[in-house]
This record gives structure tokens, C-alpha cells and sequence, in this order.
């Protein structure tokens, strides 16, 4: 495929207080990672798919991605993350196939991220040729403060956009990108900008947004419980 799909799983949820790695804790009698795979595997283009997913748990995600992918599984593999979601980027990157010229990187934790964000971000970059993110608007309105909290600023808020994945790349410029980085980027599209190369911002979807905390958990099943997906 010429369209590569990294997602990374590998983290611990932390925030989440889960029993299990938050990709492998439950949304609605099914794992964060299978409500994922599910957008992944609805896309419109094919694939190559690479889930990077905790070292122990490989083999359990396997399953999962055989499944998902039904007759994509040719294209599809599991790999042990690291220990920053940069570094289980990079082992993500590794594993692509020499035919894949666009990159897409996406969080397990947007479960329920649209396919067709997927298709838009792919025909961004295959019309770009530059980075392209899907994002929405800010609603509230921010302030910029000092260290004794007092207010210095409002932020205007139309110039802001909230930033989502998946993140859309150039393989080639984002393989080198991922090469030169020298310190922990805040996300793809950062490290991506960080080696001279530009970045735009395409329409994100409310449903992108990344099951972060308990309430966002129970946000997640309300979603699913009204549209009975
Ligand atoms: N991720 C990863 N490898 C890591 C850290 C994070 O693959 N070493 C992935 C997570 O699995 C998640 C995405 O990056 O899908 C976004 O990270 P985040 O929401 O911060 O997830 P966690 O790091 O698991 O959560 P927390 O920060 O609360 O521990
Ligand atoms: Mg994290």
C-alpha cells in the first residue's frame, strides 16, 4: 500500500486509572483499541496498518488486529512500543513497508475517530505534500497567565485551533523528521515543523476527541449508547 497507518497503543493510562493499559481497558464491552481499529480498518483507501501496543501485550493485540482487519491482515502487524509515545512513533516508522509514501500516526485513545477523517487527511497530504492535522475550534476562552496566576492576556481564540489525530505526513520528510529529532516533541506535527517543513490544519471531527480520563470514558459511552453503534 502506498498509505501506511501507525497506531500508537503502547501507553499506560495513567490518568485513566484502569485496571489495564488504557488501549486494552473496556468502552462499552469492548477495548479502546478494537473501537480504533474499527475506524482504522473503515477507511476507504488501503492500508498498511502497524499497531504499536505495550511489549507483553503483543500478542493479545494480535488477535485483535487479525480480527479487525479481516482481509487487510496481510497488511497489518503488531510492535512493542517504547517508553514516550515519540519513541513507540519511531518503532511504528520502522516497521513500514518500502511501497507506503504517506504516514498517517493516530492515538488508540480517539476511539472513536471517524474513518473518513482518516480518507481527508490522506487527500490533504497527497494534495500538499505538507503535514496536515485535523483540528477544531477553541471554545473557551483562554487566558495567558504569569507564575502567581494572575491574568497577563486573553488569548485571541480564533487564531487557535485544538490539534487531534490522526496526523498526516510525507513518509519520506517525516522518516527523516523522526531521524534528526534531538528532545521530545508535544506531538507528530511538532517534530514535524520542528525540521523546517510545513504544517496545516484541515476540519477535525468532535467525536476525535482522546479518552483521557475517567469522564472521558464515560463521555466515550454515552456517545456509543446514543447512536447504538
Ligand atoms: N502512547 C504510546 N506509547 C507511549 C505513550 C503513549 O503508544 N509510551 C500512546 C497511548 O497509548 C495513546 C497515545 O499515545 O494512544 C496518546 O497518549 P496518552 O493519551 O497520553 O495515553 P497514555 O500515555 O497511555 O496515558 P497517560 O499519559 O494518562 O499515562
Ligand atoms: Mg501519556
Amino acid at each position: 500500500p502506498i498509505v501506511g497507518v501507525i497506531v500508537v497503543a503502547a501507553g499506560s493510562g495513567t490518568r485513566l486509572g484502569a485496571a489495564r493499559p488504557k488501549a486494552f481497558a473496556a468502552l462499552a464491552g469492548r477495548t479502546i483499541l478494537e473501537r480504533s481499529l474499527d475506524s482504522v480498518f473503515g477507511m476507504q483507501r488501503e492500508a498498511q496498518v502497524v499497531v504499536v501496543v505495550p511489549a507483553d501485550l503483543v500478542d493479545e493485540a494480535t488477535a485483535l488486529v487479525t480480527d479487525a482487519a479481516g482481509a487487510a491482515a496481510e497488511y497489518a502487524s503488531v510492535v512493542p512500543g517504547g517508553s514516550t509515545r515519540q519513541q513507540s512513533v519511531a518503532f511504528g516508522l520502522a516497521a513500514l513497508g518500502t511501497s507506503v509514501r504517506i504516514v498517517l500516526v493516530h492515538d488508540a485513545a480517539r476511539a472513536l475517530t471517524p474513518s473518513a477523517v482518516f480518507d481527508d487527511v490522506v487527500t490533504g497530504v497527497a494534495q500538499t505534500a505538507s503535514g496536515i492535522v485535523p483540528g477544531v475550534a477553541v471554545t473557551d476562552t483562554i487566558k495567558r497567565v504569569d507564575e502567581d496566576e494572575s491574568v497577563v492576556e486573553t488569548v485571541d481564540r480564533a487564531e487557535l485551533r485544538a490539534v487531534q489525530t490522526p496526523q498526516g505526513f510525507p513518509r519520506a520528510a517525516l522518516d527523516a523528521a523522526y531521524a534528526e529529532a534531538d528532545r521530545e516533541h508535544t506531538d507528530d506535527a511538532a517534530l514535524f515543523a520542528a525540521a523546517g517543513h510545513t504544517v496545516s490544519i484541515i476540519d477535525g471531527d468532535a467525536l476525535s476527541f482522546k479518552i483521557t480520563t475517567p469522564w472521558d470514558l464515560r463521555r466515550a459511552e454515552g456517545v456509543l449508547a446514543d447512536s447504538a453503534v
